[in-house]
């Protein structure tokens, strides 16, 4: 993974993007870890579910580390993208931006996460994750 300060975002188009409020962060206006983690999980659920085709359910969380604090009024972007894929379960890794008060030239690598998801059929169960040339 690279430095965490940078002054543009990575080439591309982020996963989601999304500004936390006051209500997602503690007394001194930090944002609690538990809110970005929730954001992380549906990030990287997007590429994870492309993969497998279908619904996914989040299995386990490999790493995840709080670089830097993330401020109410930041402008997040979250680049998720496969990193692994097994028999039933997609690893991703999810790496987040944090844009200061959405300053594009106060760009800031606040969090990067890896977690791994499991195809799963109608009843829950694990199921196989269909061949890259039959999607
Ligand atoms: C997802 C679920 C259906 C998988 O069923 P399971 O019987 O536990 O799964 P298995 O042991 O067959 O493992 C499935 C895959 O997960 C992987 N896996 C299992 N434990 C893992 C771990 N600790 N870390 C990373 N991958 C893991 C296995 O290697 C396997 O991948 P592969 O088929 O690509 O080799 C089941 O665990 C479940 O319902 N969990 C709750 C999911 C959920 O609700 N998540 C939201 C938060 S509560």
């Amino acid at each position: 993974m690279s430095d965490t300060h940078q002054t543009s975002l990575p080439a591309g188009m982020p996963t989601i993007r999304v500004m936390p409020m006051p209500s997602d962060a503690n007394i001194h206006g930090d944002v609690f870890g538990g809110w970005i983690m929730a954001q992380v999980d549906i990030a990287g659920a997007v590429p994870a579910a492309r993969r497998a085709n279908g619904r996914v359910a989040t299995i386990a969380v490999n790493s995840f580390l709080f670089k830097q604090p993330v401020f109410v009024g930041d402008l997040l972007s979250f680049y998720a993208e496969v990193v692994k894929v097994g028999n039933t379960s997609v690893t991703v890794s999810v790496e987040v931006y944090a844009e200061r008060n959405r300053l594009q030239a106060d760009t800031v690598k606040v969090t990067e996460a890896t977690l791994t998801y499991v195809a799963t059929d109608e009843h829950r169960k694990p199921r196989q994750i269909p061949k890259l040339e039959a999607l």
